[in-house]
């Protein structure tokens, strides 16, 4: 069961999705245990961005059929208390050295966001220089202060922003693609070529619901941020689709994930070309679904 990704030596190819598993709050709920037996191969944390933000204002979360649609907005204490504060924190209960090394521990994966070439070159370069930080994810989910379009959303702008950033870290570098736009495959690629090594996806999909009280003129949304984002067994399709879109373009690997709740979601995703599985929203129902997805995974692969 255990993988090769970017260099790091996985016990399994099941991970968290960023922002769905607080490893800190965890461990507050469940004791020492969860430090024991990590759920997860690697631990990849929520978004931190260089400033803290608060979020979006409540109501931040819709539940959808079969899904949830959340408006969190990415609220995160920055960067700087991040690195002071939660970073030791993360390293002691993933069992990893003051140095990094980690015999036996879980990798740390640092989800980061800029709204522009310079702050995600800030951010990079401040992870670099901290040993703890196995790889960087880098959420291109964020709109350009310059362009107003999402970075990730057009392969041109993506390329272009990655290419400024990429000398910043000899770390390897995950760019986690937004499912919101017109050819994701395209954006891999354009990922790929400007230093990318590897990719993740999906992210949540744009979506939005009106206020319950239909009588009201004109219809709300429902959501304190307007807009949201749609997660969960509701988006598992569109996963594979673009995951299966991706693979195909790319030599690098690929993280999937989208509406896995068990094994086979998870074998889908490998089978279409994923190297990693990531699960997110599964984990509000289960805490441990990591565990139990990699253990079926192996007595599916040991069946074939
Ligand atoms: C409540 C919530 C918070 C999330 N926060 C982040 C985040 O901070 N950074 C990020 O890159 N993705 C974030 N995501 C997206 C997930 O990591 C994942 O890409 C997406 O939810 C699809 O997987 P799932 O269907 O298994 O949840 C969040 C998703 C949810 C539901």
């Amino acid at each position: 069961m255990s993988v090769e990704f970017c260099g790091l030596a996985l016990r399994h190819p099941v991970i968290n999705g960023s922002g769905t598993f607080d490893a800190i709050a965890a461990r507050r709920a469940f004791g020492e245990d969860l430090a024991a037996s990590f759920p997860f191969s690697a631990y990849v944390s929520k978004t931190i961005t260089l400033q803290p933000r608060d979020g979006n204002p409540p109501p931040r979360l819709w539940e959808a059929s079969g899904g949830l649609i959340n408006s969190i907005g990415l609220p995160n204490k920055g960067l700087e208390v991040y690195l002071r504060e939660d970073l030791p924190q993360l390293a002691d209960l993933l069992g990893l050295a003051a140095d990094g090394a980690a015999p036996g521990a879980v990798p740390l994966i640092t989800n980061v966001m800029g709204a522009s070439a310079e702050q995600i070159a800030e951010l990079l370069g401040a992870c670099d220089a901290r040993p703890e930080i196995a790889a960087i994810e880098l959420n291109v989910s964020c709109p350009n202060v310059k362009t107003g379009l999402d970075i990730g959303a057009d392969p041109r702008q993506l390329a272009e922003v990655l290419r400024a950033v990429r000398g910043r870290t000899s770390k390897p570098l995950i760019v986690k693609l937004t499912p919101n736009t017109a050819d994701v495959g395209a954006c891999a690629l354009a990922a790929q070529e400007a230093g990318a090594d590897a990719v993740s996806l999906i992210n949540t999909l744009r979506a939005t619901a009106l206020s319950p009280d239909g009588r009201s003129r004109p219809r709300r949304p429902w959501l304190g941020g307007g807009t949201g984002g749609l997660s969960g067994p509701a988006i598992r399709a569109v996963a594979l689709a673009q995951v299966e879109a991706v693979a195909a373009r790319v030599a690098i690997p690929v993280v999937g994930m989208g509406g896995v709740q068990n094994a086979r979601h998870a074998q889908d995703l490998i089978d279409v070309g994923a190297t990693l599985v990531a699960v997110g929203t599964e984990t509000f129902r289960d805490p441990g679904v990591g565990a139990r997805i990699a253990h079926e995974l192996q007595e599916i692969m040991v069946g074939r």
